[in-house]
């Protein structure tokens, strides 16, 4: 529309002194007698322009003097420094041509106002505009790079696991079944991890990254029906070798999001400092010192009991750095935990929790590799061994110890942020009672 060159406003810095063209939003609008200041957003950062009456076209100052929230515009101008203005600079308006003009009739229904969160959720669409959700999107975006990252770099091969699986992996409670062809049914999966694990045997060291399913009937700030887990699984591996990644993708994820999205994380007033609190070694403890530590505590859990998320919120209490619990008691895991061969009531499974009652990031273990052990605790989890089949073949062909681990994007993600609920941490959450929009 113009010929001056067009930059997001996050390359203002470079383009000082230049007349350019920004594509965007009216994100708000001040006016000030004869002058007007319309913020832009335009995806990458927020621009204070400044319309001079004087200055410009009568019909150009009074469209942007009359302008709606969140209409589409593009402004063309001379960048300037300017200390006080959000970002360091403003732009000041030469020209203006508004792509689409929200009708003042029907005006964008989020205000600066307050909402209430069902109200909110319900204009998800849009509330995706607002500069917390834009901040949190963006660490989530970077916490995603940096699993994808942290595992590249040290030796482990994507395998792309299926969503639609014959059999359950996380118990038969929460599964979501799905009718497929002929009267067959499917499920949506609950984790990629005995898919990874045949890939672990092919590749050494795999893992999977997608779309998870939990019919959860829970309705807490941790849970969504649908959330994004990564899963790693690796042969030749032990319990100590499980954590010892799962404490280093940690970190590695953390200490990016410190590097990169500080600027995100002073939008959401994150305490920055409990993040870069966190370090190696992370506290360990058993099971059955955590079940102590919490009794102190005054929670009524009792041994062989999963802890509650008030459990995981009490145990971390006080602690700067994520908690591993392991061994954890046999009947309280899923089927497929391999038990601690000087204690065979207990599993080599390890819970990660985050600090600050945040709760489990990260579950995972050893793996029972043992054919015959296997078969037996299929039949106690009444599970069916005819779905089974392929993944008893990988125990008769060349088993070996092995384990990984799965984390949730979301929770992480939470933590990270400092967020309440996990139902910000995903562009479109999947709850007990959501499914729209
Ligand atoms: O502890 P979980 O159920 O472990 C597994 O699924 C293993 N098969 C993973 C593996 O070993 N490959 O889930 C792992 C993580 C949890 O620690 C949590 O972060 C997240 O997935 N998670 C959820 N996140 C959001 N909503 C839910 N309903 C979740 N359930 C689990
Ligand atoms: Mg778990």
């Amino acid at each position: 529309m113009s010929a001056a060159p067009r930059i997001t406003i996050a390359e203002a810095a470079a383009h000082s002194g230049e007349t350019v063209e920004i594509a965007g939003w009216l994100y708000n609008l001040r006016r000030s007698g004869k002058i007007v200041f319309p913020i832009l957003r335009d995806g990458t950062g927020l621009m204070q322009c400044v319309a001079v009456k004087s200055a410009l076209p009568e019909e150009t100052f009074e469209t942007l003097r009359n302008l709606t929230q969140e209409s589409s515009l593009i402004v063309t101008g001379k960048i300037r420094a300017e200390q006080r203005a959000p970002g360091g600079y403003e732009l000041d308006v030469e020209q203006a041509g508004i792509v689409q003009r929200v009708d003042e009739a029907d005006p964008y229904p989020i205000t600066p106002k307050d909402h209430g969160i069902e109200f909110l959720m319900d204009h998800r669409h849009l509330w995706l505009r607002s500069r917390r959700q834009h901040a949190i999107l963006r660490v989530r975006h970077e916490v995603i790079k940096a699993i994808r990252d942290y595992f590249d770099s040290h030796g482990f091969t994507l395998v792309d696991t299926p969503i639609f699986t014959p059999a359950a992996c996380e118990g038969t409670t929460t599964l979501f079944e799905v009718d497929y062809f002929e009267d067959e049914k499917v499920y949506l999966t609950q984790s990629g991890q005995l898919y990874n694990e045949a890939g672990a045997m092919s590749l050494g060291k795999v893992y999977c990254f997608g779309p998870t399913f939990r019919a959860e009937k829970s309705k807490t700030r941790r849970h969504l029906t649908e959330f994004w887990m990564v899963e790693p699984e690796m042969a030749y591996a032990t319990l100590e070798d499980v954590k010892r990644v799962a404490e280093e993708l940690v970190m590695f994820v953390v200490s990016r999001i410190l590097e990169n999205r500080r600027a995100e994380l002073v939008v959401l007033e994150r305490d920055v400092s409990k993040l870069e609190a966190v370090q190696r070694p992370f506290t360990r403890m058993t099971y059955d010192e955590a079940v102590k530590i919490l009794q102190e505590k005054g929670s009524e859990i009792q041994w062989g009991a999963d802890f509650g998320g008030t459990d995981e919120t009490l145990l971390a209490e006080g602690s700067d750095r994520p908690i591993m619990v392991d061994r954890f008691p046999a009947q309280i895991k899923a089927f497929y935990f391999e038990p601690d061969p000087e204690r065979p009531d207990v599993v080599l499974g390890v819970d990660v929790l985050a600090p600050e009652g945040y709760g489990e990031i990260i579950g995972g273990g050893q793996r029972i590799h043992n054919l015959d052990l296997l078969l037996k605790r299929l039949d106690e989890h009444h599970l069916p061994r005819e779905a089974f089949n392929w993944y008893l073949d990988l125990r008769k062909y060349g088993s070996v110890p092995h384990g990984g681990f799965g984390m949730g994007v979301e929770r992480c993600v939470a933590w990270i942020c400092g967020l309440e609920h996990v139902r910000e941490t995903i562009a479109f959450p999947r709850m007990l009672y959501r499914t729209t929009p």
